[in-house]
């Protein structure tokens, strides 16, 4: 027996958002202080610390018509391979199957080695792409677009109501809504990148075009998670100078619920779906 096998289980507060990033930065995560927030405030976060030091998380985010979103599972380096992330994840789901929801999640491939012998069964694929920006920004910021269009779009193809998520991170300084020919996405900061999606759009061209003209009117680096089945949209990102950094693996586990009725051509991010 290890001597964290019997590290008890927490759940953790919004004091807790800054030892939550130091564990998402060892990992190389793109997520800032405001998304840990996020979590803290209007989910579940566990956690396990080891003395005073917190070495492992999992959060789980409700989202409307009895879904929820897992996330946040990080280990620190010096603790895997000791079941803390298999533990954190059951709680997550028996929080879940306490409240009637059905959990999705959006995994690394090292996640995923955690998730299916837990029970998850894979649903669609996504690809992170970087592109990496002059400093300098060719044209001025594009149009920008209203929240509630934004929301309205994110409801029919995620079949999730995310207002509340969506409106804050509208809310930070840094973000925009940005629309041109039928196709909308949020722009918002993040650690190392900025963070382009949700993105929908009628078809490929119009979501590739509006991609475009964000990253001409952008000063740093940007990422976007791209639904993996969208192959024109991902065939013209790489064609333009975009990297694939990583793939995700979207799970679900219980029964099917959310039926969006577009699909995206990116998502808000693994964190939140
Ligand atoms: C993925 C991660 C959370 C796993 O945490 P962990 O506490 O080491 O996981 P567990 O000890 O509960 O692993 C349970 C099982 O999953 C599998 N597994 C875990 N990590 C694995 C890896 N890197 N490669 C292959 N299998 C792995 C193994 O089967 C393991 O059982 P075993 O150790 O008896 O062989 C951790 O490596 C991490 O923080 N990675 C970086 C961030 C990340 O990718 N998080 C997942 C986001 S979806």
């Amino acid at each position: 027996m290890d001597a964290t096998d019997g590290l008890p289980i927490l759940k953790l507060g919004v004091e807790d958002a800054i030892a939550g990033l130091a564990l998402s930065t060892e990992a190389h995560w793109n997520q800032t202080e405001e998304d840990w927030r996020i979590f803290l405030r209007d989910g579940v976060v566990f956690g396990i610390r080891d003395g005073m030091r917190l070495v492992a998380t999992a959060a789980l985010l409700p989202y409307s018509g009895n879904n929820a979103w897992i996330s946040m599972v990080l280990v620190s380096g010096t603790h895997r391979r000791r079941g803390l992330a298999t533990r954190l994840v059951d709680t997550c789901l028996e929080t879940a199957r306490r409240n009637g929801l059905t959990s999705w999640l959006d995994a690394t491939p090292d996640g995923a080695a955690v998730y299916g012998p837990l029970g998850f069964t894979p649903t669609l694929q996504l690809r992170r792409l970087k592109l990496v920006k002059p400093s300098r920004a060719e044209t001025p910021p594009t149009s920008s677009a209203t929240v509630d269009a934004l929301r309205a779009r994110d409801r029919r193809a995620t079949g999730f109501d995310r207002s509340a998520l969506l409106s804050a991170f509208a809310q930070r300084p840094g973000s925009r809504i940005v629309s041109a020919n039928g196709a909308i996405a949020l722009v918002r900061d993040g650690r190392t990148a900025r963070h382009v999606g949700p993105l929908f759009a009628n078809h490929a061209a119009a979501a590739l075009a509006l991609v475009d003209v964000i990253a001409r009117s952008e000063t740093g680096p940007l990422l976007v998670d791209a639904i993996a089945s969208q192959a024109a949209f991902l065939e013209g990102l790489t064609a333009s100078g975009w990297t694939i950094e990583r793939p995700f693996q979207r799970m679900r586990f219980g029964p099917a619920t959310a039926a969006g009725e577009e699909l995206p051509f990116a998502v808000a991010g693994p964190e939140f779906g």
